[in-house]
């Protein structure tokens, strides 16, 4: 994105000088002047946040994209939309469209990011063949696991439960969309989990499920050729990787989670 400061305009006419816009801005690029009056002093400081413009009640801070009206769900159509949430393993017969994909990603372009850098790239696998020829390849770098490598017990089990048709690895997904990020990306991780998260929650709302995808990312550590043939691009580190597809069945009760513990300090 472009430094966003450098595009900010001030409408001087209806500016109430409230100062929210001065107080919003993480890195106090924006500062008042003697008459109060905001100004933006544009720099490489500017991580294109956006609060300024956000905050600004009067809608005096304008930047030339079209913004949306801010709004929270309500908070029992949250609540109970997230305790809704299930991993998702068993799929309906259909491919995941290139559409559904982008939507699903769209949304984590506003999930937060560290220095607002959002390092998180996608890698997105929606040709149900391609799922399977990953679990296929899978198995057969497990099974040439030697017997003394620290690997073993693990490759054995997954490569039993594998032989015998049941796919451990991608729960017979048509897709699997996988977050990558620039290995020197310092929040690289972070920001993928989030991202990923994000996605997560957001695919119940769009007809889709989704699971975390553990076991792909346990072979993606051990077997390099892996990344290649899911087609990593050079440069970038699978972060953490979805299961997604359209669910067979709709979960019709909610089950008990204990309250977390809180350590009160
Ligand atoms: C891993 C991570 C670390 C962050 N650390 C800080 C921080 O130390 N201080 C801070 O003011 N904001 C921090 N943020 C917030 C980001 O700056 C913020 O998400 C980003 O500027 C985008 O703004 P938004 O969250 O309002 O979309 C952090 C965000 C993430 C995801
Ligand atoms: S976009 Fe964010 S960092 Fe840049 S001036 Fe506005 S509030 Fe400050
Ligand atoms: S938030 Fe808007 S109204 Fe308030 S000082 Fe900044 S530009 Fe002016």
């Amino acid at each position: 994105m472009t430094n966003l400061a450098e595009s900010i305009q001030i409408n001087y006419g209806i500016c109430t000088t409230c100062g929210a816009c001065v107080k919003a801005c993480p890195n106090n690029i924006i500062q008042r002047d003697d008459d109060a009056s905001p100004i933006v002093h544009p720099g490489p400081e500017c991580i294109s946040c956006g609060h300024c413009i956000a905050i600004c009640p009067s809608g005096a801070m304008t930047i030339p994209q079209e913004t949306e009206k801010a709004g929270f769900a309500d908070a029992a159509i949250l609540a109970r939309h997230l305790r809704s949430r299930r991993s998702i393993r068993l799929w309906k017969d259909s491919p995941v469209t290139k559409e559904e994909c982008e939507e699903l990603i769209r949304i984590t372009a506003h999930a937060p990011s560290g220095c607002n850098i959002h390092p998180v790239k996608w890698v997105v696998v929606n040709e149900p063949a391609k799922v399977k020829a990953f679990v296929a390849a899978s198995a057969e770098l497990l099974r040439q696991v030697p017997k003394d490598n620290r690997m073993y017990g693990l490759a054995a089990g997954m490569l039993r439960k594998l032989d015998a048709g049941n796919d451990i690895l991608c729960r017979n997904a048509p897709a699997l969309l996988i977050a990558v990020a620039n290995p020197k990306e310092d929040l690289g991780l972070v920001d993928s989990i989030i991202s990923l998260t994000y996605a997560d929650v957001y695919a119940p709302s769009i007809g889709l499920g989704t699971c975390w995808a553990g076991f792909v990312m346990i072979l993606l550590g051990v077997f390099p050729p892996l990344e290649k043939i899911l087609g990593i691009p050079e440069g970038y580190k699978a972060q953490f990787a979805l299961l997604a597809g359209h669910p067979q069945y709709a979960f019709t009760q909610i089950p008990p989670r204990d309250m977390p513990e809180i350590f009160w300090t």
